[in-house]
């Protein structure tokens, strides 16, 4: 059998969340990161697996039947989980339409997967329907992004235009933009539901006065993903209370678009490209 401590999948989760936490995006146990496993991949280093524990997940998950998911744990410190994987990390198995977890390694304190784990389920439900190649749902809490969220317009469109207008590089990296969700209670099924109907039409969601969610196709590229519209929020940050005198336009935006061949959100550039700017978030 192969040793689980040297498989990709948990090399790679140590590494990002141990990065994660470097960054400032997770303080204490904020935050909390799952990937969809590879069954054939997994099966390598669990061969004769066997549920130690089955744990309610609370909610309805048919699409996920049988998946594998590695998770972190709730109240768990990812500045952590590079000393104590076994600990602060689980590998699940969703069965009964998604109703019951098998824990097949991990929390071997006796703890559980994140208190996030409907937004998280739901999030990979939802974005694998777009994208089948979806495999990780990524939350954490970046200052930039959370202090925008008390002093702009939460308006989907005009936030993200805003971050678009912040770095060169964004429109590249996320062209379908970022979704909002006002403020809601955390850890519930509500918020799960809220926010998987968000991912739906985008990779990001941002939560106002929480943090933001991010999927992807691997952890590389969900970490670039919040790194790149985290530092286009530090940008925001550091301007927005200064006169603007230059910005991105919109004629800018679509150059972009067409150089490296991205699509913009449908209607969120100005149909007729109109240039100037829209820095303090009112939408055009
Ligand atoms: P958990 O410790 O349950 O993962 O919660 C952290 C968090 O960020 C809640 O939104
Ligand atoms: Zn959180």
């Amino acid at each position: 059998m192969k040793e689980l401590m040297r498989a990709p999948f948990m090399v790679e989760m140590i590494r990002i969340v141990t990065n994660m936490y470097d960054h400032g995006w997770d303080e204490r146990n904020g935050g909390n990161v799952s990937v969809l496993l590879d069954e054939n991949e997994w099966k390598e280093y669990l061969p004769a697996v066997h549920a130690l524990r089955v744990i309610s997940t609370g909610f309805a998950a048919p699409e996920l039947e049988g998946k594998c998911f590695l998770v972190t744990g709730t109240g768990k410190y990812f500045r952590n989980v590079q000393y104590a994987p076994d600990v602060n990390l689980g590998i699940v198995r969703l069965r009964d339409g998604g109703r019951n977890a098998e824990l097949l390694w991990g929390f071997s304190d006796g703890g559980s997967f994140t208190s996030e784990f409907p937004a998280h389920m739901m999030s990979h439900a939802a974005r694998r329907k777009v994208d089948p190649k979806n495999r990780v749902v990524m939350h954490c809490h970046p200052a930039n992004l959370l202090a925008m969220t008390y002093v702009h317009s939460l308006d989907e469109r005009a936030f993200t235009r805003t971050l678009w207008q912040m770095c060169t590089e964004c429109i590249i990296v996320f062209p379908d933009g970022v979704n909002v969700l006002p403020w809601m209670l955390c850890g519930t099924n509500e918020i799960g539901e809220a926010t998987a109907r968000k991912m739906e039409t985008a990779r990001l969601v941002v939560w106002a006065q929480h943090g933001i969610y991010a999927a992807g196709r691997d952890l590389d590229e969900t970490f670039g993903l919040i790194e790149t519209a985290e530092k286009a929020a530090e940008i925001y940050l550091k301007i927005a209370h200064l006169p603007l005198v230059n910005t991105i336009s919109d004629e800018a935006l679509h150059q972009l678009e067409v150089r490296f061949g991205v699509k913009a959100r449908e209607g969120w550039l100005a149909p007729e490209l109109r240039s100037g700017p829209d820095v303090r978030g009112e939408a055009k």
